[in-house]
This record gives structure tokens, sequence and C-alpha cells, in this order.
């Protein structure tokens, strides 16, 4: 998944667009149309370089993609996932906009929908658009003289930010502003409207001292920085976003040392003795932060799953795939949920890490936002 983005010759792309468009096809019923759509697309291929998707073959492609993504574990419902086709937007305000569209769209008042937003392709090598953002909604970090404040790993896009002239409250919660580039362009930014944010605030179903730890989480993870492949054409743009399951919350968002790093301060109000590992404080720790995550959510009526279930899920998925006859790949160490994996199938099984297209791609990070992370030493 974090291959070098291939810059594929005519031949390979009508290579590309062949067997993505026998495949797909061939999972709708409508194999008997290869053939006449193939030529359509060889001849736009030696006219421009470059050949457009249908509505069809963008949906259905997108669906195969999520399918495909090896890290993913909430694949059960990759058939249902709901295509916005954001191809038509041509200004960096456009892409924010429909962006904001997406946020409420996939939010749906809690009973979350899965969904991508489709931007413009590359074409002919040249990127149209690229969000800087890793997510549609993140929280700013700031580096103070006490350390940092808000999340450690968006200490370099914030910067990024405040030297465009961003200015925010430096609280632990601000939502950054969406980065939108067109082509080469200087990037544009746009702080994120009220209407499209939503937050739960974190508090415990027993500890009534929860609540005043003051934390919150946004609703919907909307991954901006992936290259969507479909057929050879790139979609450097292209968010999405399921429902959280509660361990990335509970466990890593909270839970990680170089994120919010809470386990320390819940256990001291817990009153446990954090002076020896073998007390087992970060694993009570955990288990607390993460019935607070699901309890908060559910209280909230916002959709959000524990790594249990969704576990089962995934076993489920694989059923389906092996009765479609299609064999299953995966990235056990991703699978596997940050705490008590061993009580998962995931666990006991071994999975083929091979990467198949359509499918979701790490992208390099804009230039300007890795010379930052190299100075605030991280
Ligand atoms: N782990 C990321 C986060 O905490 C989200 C990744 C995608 N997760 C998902 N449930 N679709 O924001």
């Amino acid at each position: 998944m974090d291959e070098p983005r291939p810059d594929y010759s005519r031949t390979e792309l009508y290579a590309e667009a062949d067997a993505f468009i026998r495949d797909c096809y061939a999972e709708l019923g409508r194999a008997s149309e290869v053939e006449d759509r193939l030529d359509e697309i060889a001849d736009e291929i030696e006219q421009r370089g470059h050949y457009e998707h249908t509505p069809f073959e963008l949906e259905h492609g997108a669906k195969m993609a999520w399918r495909n993504s090896n890290r993913c574990i909430g694949r059960l419902f990759w058939q249902q996932l709901n295509v916005a086709d954001a191809r038509d937007c041509e200004t960096a305000r456009e892409v924010h906009e429909a962006c904001c569209r997406h946020l409420k769209q996939a939010r749906n008042g809690g009973d979350i929908k899965p969904l991508v937003s489709i931007f413009k392709p590359e074409i002919n090598g040249e990127r149209q658009v690229r969000l800087w953002n890793y997510e549609l909604l993140r929280y700013a970090g700031y580096q103070t003289e006490d350390g940092i404040v808000g999340d450690p790993d968006e200490v370099e896009l914030t910067e990024y930010c405040r030297s465009r002239g961003w200015d925010s409250d430096k609280s632990r919660f601000d939502i950054l502003p969406h980065v939108v580039q067109i082509r080469d362009e200087e990037p544009e930014l746009f702080e994120v409207p009220e209407s499209a944010v939503g937050e739960v605030r974190l508090r415990h179903p027993e500890y009534e001292w929860f609540e005043a730890l003051g934390l919150r989480w946004y609703d919907l993870p909307v991954v901006s920085n992936m290259r969507l492949e479909i057929g050879g054409i790139h979609y450097t743009a292209a968010p999405f976003s399921g429902w959280y399951v509660s361990t990335e919350i509970g466990s890593r968002n909270f839970g990680d040392r170089d994120r919010y790093d809470m386990l320390p301060t819940v256990a001291e109000k817990l009153g446990l003795d954090t002076s020896r590992d073998r007390t087992l404080w970060k694993d009570e720790a955990l288990l607390v932060l993460n019935r607070a995550v699901i309890h908060s959510f559910q209280a909230d009526g916002v959709q959000i799953v524990d790594h249990h279930t969704v576990t089962d899920q995934f076993e489920q998925f694989e059923q389906n795939e092996a009765d479609a006859g299609r064999d299953v790949t995966g990235d056990r160490a991703w699978l596997l949920p940050p705490m008590s994996s061993a009580t998962t199938h995931v666990f006991e099984n071994d999975y083929d890490n091979s990467i198949e297209k359509p499918n979701f791609f790490n992208q390099e990070p804009p230039a300007e936002l890795s010379e930052r992370r190299g100075s605030v030493g991280r």
C-alpha cells in the first residue's frame, strides 16, 4: 500500500483498464458489453492518453477498492458504499464545499452511511486535486513550551496553516481547516463550518469524574489523503468514510503515547499504582477509555462498533467472499484490534497481504509538510 505511484504508459494504462473492465462487468452481469466498451476505451486512450469512467464503473470500482483494502476490518459492508461523483468540481472552493456535503451526507443524523466522494483524477500525469488533510475532520496540534497541545500527529499541518494566516484558539480540540490544492497551485484554506462538524463529548457510564477530563472526538473518520486507483486511473482526492471502531479512539487516539497520551491521567483518576507495569494500570485505563467512547457515542445516537462485533462481521465477510469464489487478502497487523486481540478469530488466522486493484494507496505527503515534520523533530 505504500508503493510509489505508478506512471502508466498508454499500453500499461490500457492493460489496467482491460483487467478492471473485465472484472467489473463480470461482477455486474454485463459481460456482453465488455468488448464494445474496451474498443471505446482504446480509442479514447489513443486520442487523449486518458479515459473516463462511466458512473457505474466509478461506483463499482470504488466498492472493489474497499473490498480489496487489506488493512480494513469493516469490509463486510463494501456493497453498501455510497459514491458521490464529484468529478465536476473545478475550484478549491467547490472541492471544499463538496467535502462539507460529504460530512453531512455520511453523518446522516448519526445513522452513518459509508461514503466516498471522488474528485477529478490525474490527467496525463498531471494531478488535478489534492487534499493535504489526513481526514476531513481532525484536531490541530501545537508545539508549545510545555509540550504539545492537541493532536501531536497534526503539528506539521497546523504549523503550515498558521503560516498561511489561520488563526485558532490553540485548544486541544480545534478542527483544522480544509487545505485544498488544485494542480500545482498554492493550496487554499477553508474553515470547516460548524454545520459540517459533529462531535461527541466523552463521559463514562460509571465514573462521574470522567466527563471533567474534557475529552471529545469527532463523529466521522473521513480519510482524505489516499489515492484511489481504478483501472489505471489515479483519483488523488477521494475522501472515504465509514463509522468508527471504538478502539480507534479509545485505544489509539487517546491511548497512544505519541497521540493524546491519556492512560497516565486516567490511571491516576482511578487511583491505580502506576509505578510498575505489572499492576496492569495501562490495561485498566484502556478499558475505561474504551467503555467511555462506546457509551458516549451510543448515548448521542452516533453509530459506532466495538472491536469484537466488527471482527465477527469480518469473519462473515471472509465467508461471503469464499462463497463468491474470491480470495480475501488482508494485513493481519492492521486487522487485529489494538486491545484484547487474542479474543478475536483474526488472531489465529494468517492473511495473504498481496495487493489487488482497484485499491486505495498511500501518497507521498506534500513536500512542504514533510519538511516541517523534520523541523519539529518527529
Ligand atoms: N484510525 C483513524 C482515526 O482514528 C480512522 C481510519 C478509518 N477508520 C474507519 N473506521 N473508517 O480517525
